[in-house]
């Protein structure tokens, strides 16, 4: 258990509670054109942005604890920071370096795995998105994993690639499996063989969070394991070929399954291995649950659970320990706000819909499951719509807002933690009309939680965990937008590297500290400065707060 905090030197506790309001995937853009932040009307961030302290925060790169700058920031990164107080180094860095020094190839895991699978006979089967996104995978992790495996003696491996065009190019896949099939086609030989064997768009298949629509999971198990669906001969076939019938944008596309002569190449049998090669957890705990859960497991019928070794790329629960076998450890997130805050004995309350529930809970404390205090902690998950969101672009904000005023009335917690999922669950679809509905159904919710803070003294801290809605349209090197085929400019799904804003409406501000900012800080610095703002100093070791002295 970690001390307690110490009263603020400087900083007075306010009347009323500190509501941290994370506007998921709302930045500061850098273009005129596809920024539908800008282009929204929201009367009251543009009020209190003109008349309150503010800053920009960095929210991408080694600022949150990527292996680069090249890297987008992303929500899971994005809330351990903020909820964190520091910056770990992550799982794309972490994976990087334990496939660089060798040290995953050396692990018992690795080496149980490929021993089944030779023991066997059997298949080593790799599970994830084919993308070089690194926000859940990264393609060159699972290359670098095949020609291990040849090199360990496996003779056969399938991959089950799900299409991203989420945390990269809308309609990049090809870029992708094109490189990897031929990349599978010249490590092949007499004696291994190396295809891509299903797959689908990540939206589609296999990867739902949060439980918010297991059916999800299901086509990915039937597309996977048994290797139901439309056949083709190749990935590259697919893809084409669904994309003309269908329209979809990647992440959409529809399942596919990779046959020979109508004999799917790669369902998964009793005595394979499987790796999913997904670092990250909140996508990767569902269909974990379905290769390990027993006779118990009742959200879908399975109809046919082989005995496999199953192993994750990551343990992705640290709590509950899933999957029961991983390839590399996790970053040990430790001292995080909330446990702080428990043993100072502060009341806190979080809240989101089902999309973004575990980002607030899960990520916000350090990718912990579980709460550190029933007494004191309070968590609520609005239930998401089960539709594409472009479809109700204004999500739950209307409900997370009516239940966050009710808590500030109600008088009882001394932090709110909520997360708005708008700009960045609205920004993956591209439509950019629906992110400015959404951003302006934003504004109007953020607008009453604004006067429940001020009715109730409080503070309203409005930032974000990385951008998304303020970077709509693809841009080429040069700052010019990309124009695809029919002369309209390509959308861009992707989450963007810019900074959030960083707000801070102090409703009774007692000139205690300097109305001016620190700037230059990344958002790992939310931590120190709610707790500041809740009277307490913040730990030695925390980043730097953005409050500073008059
Ligand atoms: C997703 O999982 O939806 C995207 O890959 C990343 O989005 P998030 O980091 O905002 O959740
Ligand atoms: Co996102």
């Amino acid at each position: 258990m970690v001390e307690p905090l110490k009263k603020h030197s400087f900083i007075q506790k306010r009347r009323g509670p500190v509501v941290l309001c994370i506007m998921d995937g709302v930045g500061y853009g850098k273009y005129e054109t596809g920024d539908a932040v800008k282009a929204a009307m929201t009367e009251t961030l543009d009020e209190l942005a003109a008349s309150c302290p503010k800053t920009a925060l960095k929210a991408h790169g080694v600022a949150v604890g990527l292996p680069s700058d090249d890297d987008m920031g992303n929500s899971e990164v994005g809330h351990n920071a903020i909820g964190c107080g520091r910056v770990f180094a992550q799982g794309a860095k972490l994976v990087g370096k334990s496939i660089d020094s060798g040290r995953m190839f050396e692990g018992e895991t690795w080496q149980k795995l490929m021993n089944n699978a030779k023991d066997n006979d059997g298949t080593l089967h790799f599970i994830g998105l084919l993308s070089d996104g690194n926000v859940h995978s990264h393609v060159d992790h699972l290359k670098a994993m095949i020609v291990k495996a040849k090199e360990g003696g496996v003779k056969t491996v399938r991959i089950h690639a799900l299409l991203d065009g989420r945390d990269v190019g809308e309609m990049s896949a090809l870029d992708f499996f094109d490189p990897t099939e031929a990349f599978l086609a010249d490590i092949s030989d007499d004696n291994f063989s190396a295809r891509i064997a299903s797959g689908g768009g990540r939206m589609q298949i296999t990867m739902d969070r949060y439980q918010a629509n297991w059916s999800i999971v299901e086509k990915g198990w039937a597309t996977h394991v048994l290797g139901e669906g439309e056949l083709f001969a190749s990935a590259h076939e697919a893809i084409v070929s669904l994309r003309e019938r269908t329209e979809a944008i990647d992440q959409d596309l529809p399942p596919f399954v990779i046959a020979d002569e109508g004999v799917p190449v790669g369902t998964i049998e009793d005595g394979d291995s499987v790796i999913l090669f997904n670092f990250r957890g909140d996508r990767a705990l569902e269909i974990t649950n379905a290769f390990e859960a027993g006779d118990e497991f009742d959200k879908f019928d399975r109809i046919r659970v082989p005995k496999v070794e199953y192993a994750g790329m990551m343990e992705y629960d640290g709590d509950l320990h899933v999957p029961a076998q991983y390839l590399v450890t996790p970053p040990a997130i430790d001292r995080t706000m909330a446990e702080y805050l428990v043993a100072t004995g502060v009341k806190q309350y979080s809240i989101s819909e089902t999309q973004k529930f575990g980002h607030v809970t899960y990520f916000f404390n350090g990718n912990k499951t579980g709460k550190f205090s029933e007494e004191l902690e309070t968590y609520v998950e609005v239930p998401s719509d089960v539709v594409p969101f472009e479809q109700r672009p204004a999500m739950k904000c209307a409900d997370i807002a009516d239940k966050v005023i009710e808590t500030i009335q109600g008088g009882e917690y001394e932090l709110i933690k909520l997360n708005f999922p708008n700009g960045d669950m609205v920004g993956h679809t591209g439509v950019f009309q629906a992110v400015v509905c959404s951003m302006e159904a934003m504004d109007l919710s953020i607008g009453r939680i604004k006067k429940a803070v001020q009715e109730a003294g409080g503070v309203l801290i409005l930032s974000a965990d990385h951008g998304n809605s303020d970077d709509m349209l693809e841009h080429n090197k040069k700052g010019d937008l990309v124009i695809k085929e029919n002369g309209k400019p390509r959308a861009k799904t992707s989450h963007s590297l810019n900074p959030v804003p960083c707000i801070i409406y102090d409703a009774d501000y007692k000139g205690d500290y300097s109305e001016t900012l620190v700037e230059g800080l990344g958002i790992s610095s939310l931590a120190a400065t709610t707790i500041n703002l809740l009277g307490y100093e913040a730990p030695e070791d925390y980043d730097k707060s953005v409050l500073q002295k008059k």
